[in-house]
């Protein structure tokens, strides 16, 4: 599956299921139709079985919270599996983080201190996530506003250890690189350079707010000229990678976002035209490289 995505949004269902427009994709917020805790998907389901008849999906969770001390909750685990083998999506993904403690939901993606004892945890629970589903999830990276007095390495270096131990993917939102490297003052290349090529299945891109002394990540509005700028130097070292465009707030009109998936189209494009620097010749049938 090769090609560029959009977020499914509920503005937007009517206009898909009415005129099918050509997007190669859609990603889906995971816990919008996993229904209630018995199992009913309800009317959000029927309408993401009616867009999976006519368009690949990719599920998104925001709730694993695969880096709590909490236990992983087993029910939201059947109810991700259930709806899996119904959907039968190309790729799921949560997010690198921790979204609550003691059983309360905080509600936010919360980072981790980058240490040996965090991965640990997180790769083990990672393991259990991927037996329980069988199959491979992808971790992506959040922003964030702080570090940890005990992190014992680098951002990247914590995501690749934890990909590595775990055997999963990564998802790398471009925007999100973005925010960190301004908020913390590291170089957002290296960030780049330094995750395993061959585990990187998917990008997102997004809008973010500078307010100069720090970025927040806001994902309401269009994606900025800095984030293309590091989506295309991504797009050189990884290859086409398949790519969402992702607003998560002040959903704007349709054609607004088919524009953007245009541009982030034209710049895989031009691919095309040069070598990718770490890009493995063998591609299996979803588009995935081989690990070089
Ligand atoms: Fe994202």
């Amino acid at each position: 599956m090769l090609g560029v995505g959009l977020g499914l949004r509920v503005p937007h269902y009517r206009h898909v299921l009415e005129h099918r427009p050509r997007v190669a994709w859609f990603e889906v917020v995971t816990e919008n139709f996993l229904g209630n805790r018995g199992g009913s998907g309800g009317r959000p389901l029927s309408i993401l079985e009616k867009i999976r008849s006519h368009y690949p999906v990719v599920f998104h969770g925001v709730s694993l919270s695969v880096g709590s001390k909490d236990p992983l909750d087993k029910i939201y685990l059947k109810r991700l599996k259930a709806l899996s083998r119904k959907i039968e999506p190309a790729l799921i993904s949560d997010h690198l983080c921790w979204t609550g403690i003691d059983g309360k939901n905080l509600h936010d993606l919360l980072p981790l201190p980058y240490t040996e004892e965090a991965v640990r945890h997180v790769a083990r629970r990672v393991i259990e996530v991927q037996e329980t589903l069988g199959r491979k999830i992808l971790l992506e990276n959040v922003s964030s506003y702080l570090t940890f007095r005990h992190s014992e390495m680098q951002e990247w270096e914590f995501l690749t250890e934890v990909c590595n131990r775990a055997d999963c993917n990564i998802l790398l939102d471009i925007n999100n690189i973005y925010v960190s490297s301004r908020n913390h003052g590291f170089d957002p290349e290296v960030y780049l350079k330094g995750v395993p090529a061959h585990r990187v299945r998917q990008f997102h891109l997004a809008g973010h707010a500078d307010n100069g002394t720090h970025v927040i990540d806001t994902h309401d509005a269009p994606i900025r000229e800095e984030v293309w700028n590091l989506y295309r130097k991504a797009l050189a070292l990884f290859g086409p990678v398949p790519t969402l465009i992702e607003r998560d707030d002040k959903i704007p009109e349709f054609h607004e976002l088919e524009a953007e998936m245009k541009t982030a189209m034209r710049f895989q494009k031009e691919l095309d035209e040069k070598p990718f620097t770490r890009r493995s010749a063998k591609v299996d049938e979803l588009g995935h490289r081989a690990p070089a």
